[in-house]
């Protein structure tokens, strides 16, 4: 089921490059009104089925319930984390909100503290964005409204130290780095207290259905995946930038949002690094769970990233493929002996033809084995503390599959790009 685009965004006001100082407390409240109290609200999050937008679209309100629960149970005071961490390289949608939005975001963490029973709150973000953050909250506490104390923590820009438990252990002073957790951290996270972790886009999804309700959130996306959602369109498109649209929204008219393809679509990266590569004729292909279930893919933290005709799919992929390799922390098995190989084996498939593979491979006496990459990524699938390598893995399934012409092409000793390594 495909969702029309949204006329009116709901997060996003004012054009692009709006001034962050220029998003002060009373021109928020002009445009969204008064803040109304959190009674009630795990059942309207509910209802309205709002989901996380920090890339696995978990249920909010069992998140909310589950913490409130488990602090009613043992006893233990809450906490509340905002991840605004980013660390996806080709998104820039929490970024966009934190300075067009502060106060939506901030809305959000009040109204999410206030229904699980937390009295601290924490804001984890790229250390550029803490003073316009910092002078947000000034104004909230300044004049007496808000008075949930919020402890700025700075994010390392790197991929997963916005993965939860890398968040919470930044938080607590830490590296920011993955855990092997036995139990969720809604129940026992921040040392050892039940915590909330709700990525920022989230956050400000949640102070609209309390404003408006259920129903009025449900006017936007389909009936299995309602609201809209931030997505962040770059590469070949006329208007690279961060976009606001209906889940289920039809990826051709994401792209029109963004002015329009720049050239001839080859393919399109839906769902970041940890995504998947669709072809350029499935255009078509709804942004939600369902539409991009086919191609093992989901719309993440709604990242899109068109490639053009002309250019040779499987050096883009490579480039991810090897970036990601290098974002893991190297402590789980997976990461540490799986990632570097197939990204090593993926490059030389990227760069070898017929006459060069043997020599750009990195080994001397066996060419380059596409089905050996595939076997590879579907070994690593699972078996980490977070699910790096299992994002990794679908990222490489995905441009064996929609770069199988470039494969055979690399077999035949010919690259789109028309130059052999
Ligand atoms: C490797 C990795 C990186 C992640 N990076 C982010 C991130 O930068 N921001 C974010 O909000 N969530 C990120 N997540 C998801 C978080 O673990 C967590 O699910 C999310 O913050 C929960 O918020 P939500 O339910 O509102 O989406 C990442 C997950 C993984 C496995
Ligand atoms: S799976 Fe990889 S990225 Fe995740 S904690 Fe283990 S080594 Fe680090």
């Amino acid at each position: 089921m495909t969702a029309p685009a949204l006329t009116r965004p709901r997060l996003l006001g004012g054009p692009p490059g709006t001034p962050f100082a220029g998003v002060d407390l009373a021109s928020h409240h002009g445009r969204h009104g008064p803040l109304p109290a959190a009674a009630g609200l795990v059942e309207a999050v509910r209802a309205a089925g709002l989901t996380g937008r920090g890339g696995a679209a978990f249920p909010t309100w069992r998140k909310l319930a589950t913490v409130a629960e488990a602090a009613a149970r043992t006893g233990r005071d809450p906490v509340v984390v905002a991840n605004a961490a980013e660390g996806e390289p080709a998104s820039r949608k929490d970024r966009t909100l934190l300075r067009h939005a502060p106060h939506l975001v901030l809305d959000g963490l009040r109204l999410a503290a206030s229904a699980v029973g937390a009295r601290r709150a924490y804001l984890y973000l790229p250390p550029g964005y803490a003073d316009g953050m910092r002078a947000a909250l000034a104004q909230r506490q300044g004049s007496g409204w808000d008075r949930l104390p919020v402890e700025l923590v700075g994010a390392p820009p790197r991929f997963v130290a916005g993965e939860e438990s890398a968040v919470l252990a930044r938080v607590e002073g830490r590296p920011a780095v993955p855990a092997d957790r036995l139990r969720p951290v809604a129940e026992s996270g921040l040392r050892g207290a039940p915590s909330l972790v709700q990525n920022v886009e989230t956050l400000a999804h949640l102070a609209l259905v309390a404003r408006h309700g259920s129903d009025w959130f449900r006017a936007a996306g389909t009936a299995e995946e309602p609201g809209t959602f931030l997505a962040t369109v770059s590469g070949a498109v006329a208007r690279p930038g961060v976009y606001e649209a209906g889940c289920g929204v039809p990826l051709a008219e994401l792209l029109s949002m963004a002015g329009g393809p720049a050239a001839p679509v080859q393919a399109v990266l839906v769902g970041g690094y940890h995504g998947v590569w669709l072809p350029g004729s499935r255009l078509d292909t709804p942004v939600s769970r369902a539409g991009l279930a086919p191609f093992d893919g989901a719309p993440g933290a709604g990242v899109v990233v068109v490639l053009p005709d002309g250019a040779c799919g499987l050096r883009a992929a490579a480039g991810i493929v090897s970036y990601l390799a290098e974002a893991s922390t190297g402590q789980c098995g997976p990461c540490r002996n799986g990632l570097p190989v197939i990204a090593q084996e993926f490059a030389a498939l990227a760069t070898a033809t017929r006459g060069s593979d043997r020599a750009d491979s990195g080994s001397a006496d066996r060419p380059v084995d596409p089905a050996r990459i595939d076997w590879l990524a579907r070994l690593v699938t699972g078996r980490g503390a977070c699910r790096h390598p299992d994002g990794t893995a679908r990222l490489v399934g995905s441009a064996l599959r929609a770069f199988d012409g470039e494969v055979r092409r690399h077999a035949a000793g010919a690259c789109t790009e028309g130059s052999a390594a």
